[in-house]
């Protein structure tokens, strides 16, 4: 018997060996990776308007990256630009501290002392300055699509971005969502082209996937991640400052809006924003306010918003009621 125990005791001290060792293993281990480019970006007035617009209006940085007005479409606030945002949190269901960083040229807390290629390796890739993986949060696994030009013209515009110094809450992840953050990171390979704008459903599906409208419209499990069978269908839940929202159903199934709406009538809805800015957005009714960045979105072109109708009605229509504004009297 003393010596069945003794067994049994050694394999289980073998097992929890095996176990510590895996664990530290992964604790060391860093994400998958490559070197930063070299390159230095060449600032081209063409770079600095395509990327103001990309980071204003379509990937829609600063929406995560500043402060907010609490009014209709949670407006960025103006003069925080960059200098970070959003925390994610416990209170908001989130398994420790992940805050949006600043992401103006400080030297300390921003972008200042990275290089352009350490920069696009951040939001293609997920990887930070010291080799260390990014919470998904930030959506580098749909940046990654975005092509070399794209990128190229948003790190031109950050720099223009007035230093703002200023931290945010030091990164937490609780165990073992800590470690399996590692395994998402990606190197992005070769060449990253956008598909011809004229294309519109290809250009569409482009503006779509890093405009964050997959991201944000597509349910996610339990776990939080996306359920790719679901893609557009919708109901995602969000808390935050705007109150509580579940994401829109955007595939054309009978009875959804994208089911009757005409493009004219899509464009012309974000369009309607077009003239709100953070001091004239008004109050939003009890339980209406929103996340969807209506505002930011308002200025994008017409033919990009018609790219983005004419894709959205080619995806496959997913039967999923949901009530996008559940606290609204
Ligand atoms: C949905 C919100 C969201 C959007 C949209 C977003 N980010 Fe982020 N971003 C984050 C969060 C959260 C982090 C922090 C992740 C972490 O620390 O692990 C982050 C991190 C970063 C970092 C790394 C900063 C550092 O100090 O390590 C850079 C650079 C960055 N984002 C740039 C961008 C750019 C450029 C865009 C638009 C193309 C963008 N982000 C869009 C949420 C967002
Ligand atoms: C940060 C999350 C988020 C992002 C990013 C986002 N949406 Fe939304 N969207 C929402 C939420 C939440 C709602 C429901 C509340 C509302 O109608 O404002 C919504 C509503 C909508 C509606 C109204 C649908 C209806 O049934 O009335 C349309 C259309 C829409 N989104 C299109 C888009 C497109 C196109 C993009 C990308 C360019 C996009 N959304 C990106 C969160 C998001």
């Amino acid at each position: 018997m003393k010596t069945f125990l003794k067994i049994v005791g050694g394999l289980v001290l073998i097992v929890i060996a095996l176990i510590a060792g895996a664990v530290i293993w992964l604790t060391v281990r860093k994400p998958a990776s490559k070197p930063a480019a070299a390159e230095k970006i060449e600032a081209t007035p063409e770079r600095l308007a395509r990327g103001t617009y990309l980071v204003e209006h379509v990937a829609d940085c600063l929406g995560c990256h500043s402060d907010h007005v609490v009014k209709f479409g949670i407006p960025v606030k103006p003069g925080t630009e960059g200098e970070g945002g959003y925390i994610f949190d416990e209170k908001i269901g989130f398994p420790g501290v992940v805050a949006a960083q600043n992401i103006t040229s400080d030297a300390q807390f921003g972008l200042g002392k990275w290089t352009d290629g350490e920069i696009i390796r951040a939001i293609r890739e997920g990887i930070d300055r010291n080799g260390d993986a990014l919470f998904p949060m930030m959506p580098y696994e749909h940046m990654r699509n975005m092509s070399d030009e794209d990128v190229k013209s948003v790190v031109v515009y950050l720099r223009t971005l007035k230093p703002i110094h200023k931290g945010v809450p030091d990164k937490h992840i609780n165990f073992p969502v800590n470690l399996f953050v590692k395994f998402v990171p990606k190197p992005v390979d070769g060449v990253v082209t956008a598909p011809d704008p004229h294309d519109n459903t290809a250009y569409g599906k482009y503006l779509v996937t890093i405009g964050g409208c997959y991201e944000c419209h597509t349910p996610h499990d339990d776990k939080g991640k996306r359920i790719a069978e679901k893609a557009y269908s919708g109901g995602w839940e969000m808390k935050g400052p705007w109150g509580r929202n579940f994401t829109a159903n955007l595939t054309s199934t009978p009875g959804t809006y994208m089911a009757h709406a005409t493009k004219e009538e899509f464009i012309g809805r974000f369009k309607a924003f077009a003239s709100m800015a953070a001091n004239t957005a008004p109050d939003a009714p009890a339980g209406r306010n929103t996340v969807m960045p209506w505002l930011a979105f308002s200025r994008m072109t017409e033919q990009d918003l018609g790219a983005i109708y004419d894709y959205l009605k080619t995806v496959t229509p997913i039967e999923n009621k949901v009530v996008t504004f559940p606290d609204a009297k």
